[in-house]
């Protein structure tokens, strides 16, 4: 078989670039090692940047997230208990943030996919990469217990943390920057109206806790844990009565109690592997690069490098031009290193440190106050919540 962009990887990376290239007649074929209700039903990621929905939008698919995802206009920090409002819109020439889970983007990238007979290989083992520095890379992999293999133009790693196609690429030629934090967040859903119309970041003396939603009637709430924690030792009782604890009295009175029906720990991590090419091998989304969930950068950072590898691709195919090509892997580093660097900021100065002392608190809240008392540090939190600008051309 023969494609001209193979695409390792059917998570919110792989499918944005399918469905991207698809708009701009550019050939390919997605290659997924797990079945679609697994992909599906990850549990992940709830806000998306007005860049992420506008590409929704580009792509046809925008329709359900703007009849039913939640658009903020701001968003609140508490500092033990005290909270202060940030209005996103008003600190960005009215720019927002959509409430929307990333198990909906999936059904609504999939459902179109399969509208469109985009080629999704579901359950497909063994995946290896070759001759990725040859004018004809492959994709080898086993499929209902058949050999396979694709011929391509280029390859897109689009496979997350643990996928194979940056562990393809020499270590020789890799650059990695990581940081593994001590802790991790406990999330629970639960089927209950939120606490508050808007998410709640929250720094107290306890540990970090964040208020969040899937919808008016859905909360999604997390609290910071170790990092090893074991979801069972937290029966909804115990979390409830932390999360509250965390919130304060004033915003834990407005917590509504419920049965959880999810409840799972995520570890912390930054990391970044430079460059994200080799060959003709591209890398796209958590694959090359992992933020800390503080500020929801995952998923809209997947999209902003499939925004600048589609553009690419079509300066490639249309106008016979490799630039975009070339430059890919230092105009995606850019703002990588931008969302790193917020995340890593913004978890810095909203979560408990094992070897913080009073002093490195103090710090913190002195942050915060700052934060609260100062329209130019809210526009700089905001400008990057919202996410930064990014110009890119598809013709
Ligand atoms: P992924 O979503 O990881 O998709 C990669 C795909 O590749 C998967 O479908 C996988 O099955 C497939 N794959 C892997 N290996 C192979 C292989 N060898 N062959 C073929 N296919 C393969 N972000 C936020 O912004 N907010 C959050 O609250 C948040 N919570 C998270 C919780 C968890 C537990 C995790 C892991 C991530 C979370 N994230 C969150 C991050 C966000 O979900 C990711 O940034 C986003 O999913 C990245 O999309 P991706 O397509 O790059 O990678
Ligand atoms: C959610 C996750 C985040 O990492 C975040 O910063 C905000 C909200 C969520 O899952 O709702």
């Amino acid at each position: 078989m023969r494609t001209q962009i193979g695409i390792v990887g059917a998570g919110p990376a792989g499918m944005f670039l399918a469905l991207l290239l698809r708009s701009l007649g550019i050939e390919c074929v997605v290659i997924e090692q797990r079945d679609r209700e697994y992909v599906e039903g990850r549990v992940r990621a709830g806000v998306l940047e007005q860049n992420t929905v506008e590409l929704m939008r580009y792509l046809g698919v925008g329709e359900r997230v703007a009849r039913e995802g939640l658009v903020h206009r701001g968003t609140n920090l508490a500092i033990d208990g005290k909270l202060f409002h940030v209005d996103l819109a008003a600190l960005t020439g009215g720019k927002t943030v959509t409430v929307y889970g990333q198990q909906e983007v999936m059904r609504d990238l999939y459902d179109d996919a399969s509208e469109r007979d985009i080629a999704i290989v579901w359950n497909a083992e063994g995946v290896s990469l070759s001759g990725i520095e040859s004018e004809r890379p492959t994709i080898d992999f086993r499929h209902h217990d058949a050999a396979k293999r694709i011929d391509c133009d280029y390859i897109v790693g689009c496979d997350g943390f643990h996928g194979v196609c940056r562990k393809t690429i020499p270590s020789a030629l890799l650059k990695v920057f990581e940081r593994v934090y001590a802790f991790g967040w406990l999330g629970i859903l639960a089927e209950v109206p939120p606490a508050d119309p808007e998410l709640i970041y929250a720094n107290h003396e306890r540990g970090f806790a964040l208020a969040s939603m899937r919808s008016t009637m859905r909360s999604r709430y997390y609290i910071q844990c170790a990092q090893d924690e074991d979801p069972a030792q937290w029966p909804d009782e115990r979390f409830w009565d932390e999360l509250c604890l965390r919130l304060g009295p004033e915003i834990g009175a407005k917590v509504t109690r419920g049965p959880s029906f999810e409840k799972s720990v995520a570890p912390l991590r930054s990391f970044v592997s430079e460059p994200m090419r080799w060959g003709r091998l591209f890398l796209a989304g958590d694959a090359t690069h992992i933020v800390p969930p503080t500020g929801a950068k995952g998923v809209n950072l997947a999209v902003a490098d499939v925004r600048i590898l589609g553009a690419a691709f079509a300066q490639y195919y249309k106008q016979g031009s490799s630039q975009g090509i070339d430059n890919y892997s230092r105009r995606a580093l850019e703002r990588v290193w931008n969302a790193e660097r917020f995340s890593w900021w913004f978890t810095s100065i909203t979560h408990r440190f094992p070897d913080m002392d009073a002093f490195a608190r103090r710090l913190q809240i002195a942050e915060l106050n700052y934060i609260q008392g100062s329209r130019a540090a809210q526009q700089v939190l905001a400008e990057n919540y919202v996410g930064l600008p990014l110009e890119v051309d598809f013709r």
